[in-house]
């Protein structure tokens, strides 16, 4: 749990953090420091037409986007530790002939609807250990936040979260209708927010860590359908943060990052999970390298020590090297800064950059480690038909130039062009704050691409929906739409193409 120091002076995307009015009624700030704090959990909203307030929706944008993030912070007076641990909601925006229609609905979990029930929250998270007394702590499963990221399927939509089961949801109406175990799910195999999809083959690759004295790796492979076809089992060394990995070619790339969590604390009930990470740095970071077809390991290296949340992309080049790109940190600084965003105010640094890893993929041998920017990147992605391809362009999030990078949020998108090494950025004014950019195809024209971001507007506490043509992200954007209500910062989305 945290309290807010009235002496605090928020920033303006403070009032895209769930669950920050009751903490500032608690403490009686002066009425102007509490202007961008007034926000409630969020609010859902059925089906509704979205309306356009500037441009138009293009011809060739068909298909759904989809948004997943941390909706609700406090229940009955409490707050939970972290902004990992928030109950997700989820967005959906579906460009059709008629225009655009929204809908946002928290993920019905067992948890949410208990602790909606009781009127408190009853179960630890991330960030926080069990509310009461001790014992509370012991043997407590952990509330399925089901907040992280949405994997739609041809008949299903999975909400999805590292530590636990996706849940099912209606692709229309959002509706959940409960943990789904995709076929091949038995108890206890987790399945994490960051799934690779060949567009090639439709196959779809995940993994899940499962918690132990030692951690396991699982690996799963599935068809277009989420129906896991195969899977593998690898032991770590201790309990690592594992978030993501990437497709590259024929081979499956992990870089395990020098985070090991501190079981006995966690199990006494004296820390939470986030407090029992610890940075070991001389551990270096480990490089698993797993074969597609098999999901045996192919090779296992190690190279310098640092962190990394989310993956670019890989590929195989021509040489047959692995080429990797991910948002680097130089250290585990970047979880605190998260821990803070859920207070509303930031003070901690943590800077990443786009950085690309050569390594040799029979002997896991790093050959060459290479900052693409000196800018601070995160969410980086590429078009959905280049994942374990080549990709001229890398989509991020970043800041805007003067930014005090430990006092905001992710502040502006961006694109990087590989072949002339230059960034595109796109200028959301002061105080407004989009999320990580989706780039979503054309229906029509192949050479004409898209990117959509939803933007939180802090001066006018509002969201809406950006439309930008993907070549001229400086540009105005084609097309911005209405949202009935504020959607929170979200961690990760989709586009389904009609
Ligand atoms: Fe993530």
């Amino acid at each position: 749990m945290h309290t807010i120091s009235p002496n605090s002076t928020k920033k303006a995307w403070a009032g895209a953090i769930p669950s920050l009015r009751e903490a500032t009624q608690t403490v009686s700030f002066p009425a102007e420091r509490c202007a961008n704090a007034n926000v409630q959990p969020a609010t859902e909203f059925p089906s509704t037409q979205l309306p356009i307030i500037s441009g138009k929706i293009p011809d060739g944008l068909r298909g759904i986007l989809y948004r997943n993030g941390p909706a609700r912070l406090e229940r009955g007076g409490l707050h939970m530790g972290h902004w990992f641990d928030g109950d997700g909601a989820i967005l959906a925006v579906n460009f059709n002939d008629a225009g655009a229609t929204g809908v946002y609905r928290y993920v019905q979990t067992s948890g949410y609807q208990e602790e909606a029930a009781a009127g408190k929250l009853l179960y630890g998270n991330y960030g926080m250990t069990a509310p009461g007394p001790i014992w509370n702590q012991w043997q407590k499963p952990l509330k399925n936040a089901a907040n992280t990221s949405v994997l739609a399927l041809p008949d299903k939509l999975l909400a999805l979260w590292e530590g636990g089961k996706p849940h099912a949801l209606d692709l229309q109406t959002l509706e959940t209708w409960g943990e789904d175990d995709l076929g091949g799910l038995t108890k206890g195999l987790n399945y994490s927010a960051h799934y690779k999809r060949d567009e090639q083959t439709g196959e779809i690759f995940n993994f899940g860590i499962s918690p132990g004295q030692k951690a396991t790796l699982n690996i799963y492979k599935s068809d277009s359908t989420g129906r896991i076809i195969q899977q593998a089992a690898y032991q770590l060394d201790g309990i690592p943060l594992v978030h993501d990995f990437v497709l590259a070619g024929q081979y499956l790339v992990f870089f395990i990052p020098p985070v090991r969590l501190s079981i006995l604390a966690l199990l006494i009930g004296i820390n939470n999970y986030s407090d029992s990470l610890e940075w070991q740095p001389r551990l270096g970071t480990q490089i698993l390298v797993f074969d597609r077809e098999t999901l045996s390991v192919v090779s296992r290296g190690e190279t310098e020590p640092w962190f990394q949340w989310h993956f670019a992309n890989g590929y195989v080049d021509a040489t047959g090297s692995v080429i990797v790109d991910i948002a680097r940190y130089e250290d585990f600084q970047t979880n605190q800064y998260l821990k803070e965003v859920a207070t509303g105010e930031t003070h901690t640094l943590a800077k990443s950059t786009l950085t690309r890893v050569h390594l040799h993929p029979q002997t896991g041998k790093v050959t060459s480690i290479q900052q693409l920017l000196n800018r601070h990147c995160e969410f980086p992605s590429v078009p959905q038909q280049n994942v374990g391809q080549a990709s001229r362009y890398t989509y991020m999030s970043t800041f805007r130039l003067e930014t005090d990078i430990s006092q905001e949020v992710l502040n502006a998108i961006a694109r990087f062009d590989h072949k002339t090494e230059t960034l595109t950025e796109a200028d959301f004014g002061e105080n407004c704050y989009p999320s990580e950019p989706i780039h979503a195809q054309d229906t029509q024209n192949p050479e004409q691409s898209w990117v959509l971001t939803v933007v939180y507007d802090g001066n006018s506490h509002s969201s809406e929906v950006w439309i930008f043509d993907s070549d001229r992200l400086n540009a105005e954007p084609v097309c911005k739409l209405g949202l009935p209500s504020v959607i929170p910062h979200s961690f990760h989305g989709t586009w389904n193409p009609a």
